[in-house]
């Protein structure tokens, strides 16, 4: 055992914690958003590996879902001079942040993850051709989370299309349930938003997500993708502005809505309040989106310490743990993703986690695995922020489909 491990062992079994091992200890500030029940439980594991490593944790944990705040709080940290040891970034930020300069490269511990991850992930993570971010798992966006008993209650199966899905609202709506269980903050908008432009296919969706393309940004098509937020709307309770995503994830676990349309991270939800998959609930991909997957994937990245050129011992250690085939294993177990890391065994994985795995190669194959716009995986910041304002301003507004796609093409040359 290295002298690290054994003081951290000393120090987590409540001995020798004082002065002299203070001394050896480096501290790791972390800066992520991952504080509703499944999410702590996920980046506790890390806690735990790190201090057993015999490093000191030093959580920044920064509420709200999707981390508009936390990128906040991050700003202004690095400008007062407060960089945190690492900081949960992920897409194309991670381009924008190693611009500035300062984060620090990680290439000494990163020498068999080119085998081992999607060429799709390596690349993200990769600024100047060094590797500067670590990558977590793999979230899937486009599934819809809906509660077995109120399902059975209406004699309804999982809906395949909108046709059927508005069919088995009506059924639910009919029986005193709410159908939909949403948060109305802006990056579960776009969630649904997204959700909805998949379903016109991958090629739709990659045409008006990731190449921005004009035409098919005002098409009548995307005039009918409002149309369509429109109406999935009208079957959410009125209580839902500012609401927390796992709070609306909290009304379907407890029967009080039926659906909710959001990322595999809600199963993390379900499995810490001991519900069962195919039991308890069903996850759907959602309508008409069966054969793609929109991904979404955390990563951390590492800040330039003062004092200190490269990246620190505890730095390295981290990223270095991260893609761990047991730390991958674990954290997606409790986060509700699957690993990044390829070849990481899925047996211990739910039949949700056995299923995204499965629909992520057949996606990959059949040209369906698109990066998230509403995850921070499409566009960088501004373009992302500007075409979030249009989808919010719309759901919170009376606002026509055919004058939002208007002001969608306008936003969208936002640089
Ligand atoms: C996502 C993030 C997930 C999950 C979610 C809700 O953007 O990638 O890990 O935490 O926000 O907070």
């Amino acid at each position: 055992m290295k002298f690290r491990a054994i003081m951290g062992a000393l120090c987590a079994a409540g001995l020798m914690c004082g002065a002299a091992s203070a001394q050896a200890a480096e501290s790791l500030s972390v800066l992520h958003w991952w504080t509703s029940g499944g999410e702590s439980k996920a980046v506790g594991v890390l806690k735990d590996d790190m201090q057993k490593q015999g490093y000191v944790w030093k959580d920044f944990a920064v509420a709200g879902g999707a981390g508009a705040a936390a990128m906040t709080a991050l700003k202004t940290q690095v400008i007062s001079g407060n960089a945190p040891s690492a900081a949960q970034i992920k897409g194309p930020l991670i381009q924008e942040w190693a611009e500035q300069g300062v984060l620090v490269p990680i290439d000494s511990v990163t020498g068999d993850w080119k085998a081992n991850l999607p060429p799709q992930i390596d690349k993200i993570i990769q600024a100047d051709g060094h590797y500067v971010a670590a990558p977590f798992s793999v979230h899937r966006v486009n599934w819809v989370w809906i509660n077995k008993a109120a399902l059975d209650k209406v004699g309804a199966k999982p809906p395949t299309t909108w046709a059927e899905f508005f069919t088995v609202a009506d059924k639910l709506k009919a029986a005193g349930i709410q159908p939909v269980a949403a948060g109305g903050q802006p990056w579960q908008d776009l969630t649904l938003w997204e959700d909805v432009v998949l379903s016109q296919g991958a090629d739709f969706y990659k045409k008006a997500i990731v190449d921005l393309d004009q035409k098919t940004l005002t098409s009548q098509q995307m005039v009918g993708v409002f149309d369509t937020v429109r109406k999935i709307e009208s079957y959410m309770d009125n209580g839902r502005t500012g609401r927390d995503w796992n709070l609306a994830t909290a009304m379907v676990i407890n029967g009080k809505a039926a659906m909710q349309f959001m990322g595999d991270w809600a199963k993390g939800e379900f499995a810490n309040a001991g519900k069962q998959p195919g039991k308890d609930y069903i996850c759907a991909p959602v309508p008409a989106t069966e054969k793609a997957f929109t991904f979404n994937v955390d990563s951390f990245v590492f800040f330039q310490q003062k004092d200190q050129k490269a990246a620190t011992p505890g730095q390295l250690a981290l990223a270095k743990t991260i893609m761990t085939p047991a730390f991958q294993e674990q954290f997606s177990l409790y986060k509700g993703s699957i690993p990044v890391r390829l070849g990481v065994p899925m047996d211990r994985f739910d039949d949700c986690g056995k299923r995204a795995y499965a629909d992520e190669q057949v996606a990959i194959k059949a040209g369906g695995y698109v990066p998230s716009l509403a995850h921070g995986m499409a566009q960088r910041d501004a373009t992302a922020g500007a075409i979030t304002d249009v989808v919010t301003k719309f759901m919170n507004s009376t606002q026509d489909s055919k004058s939002a796609v208007e002001a969608l093409a306008r936003a969208a040359k936002t640089k």
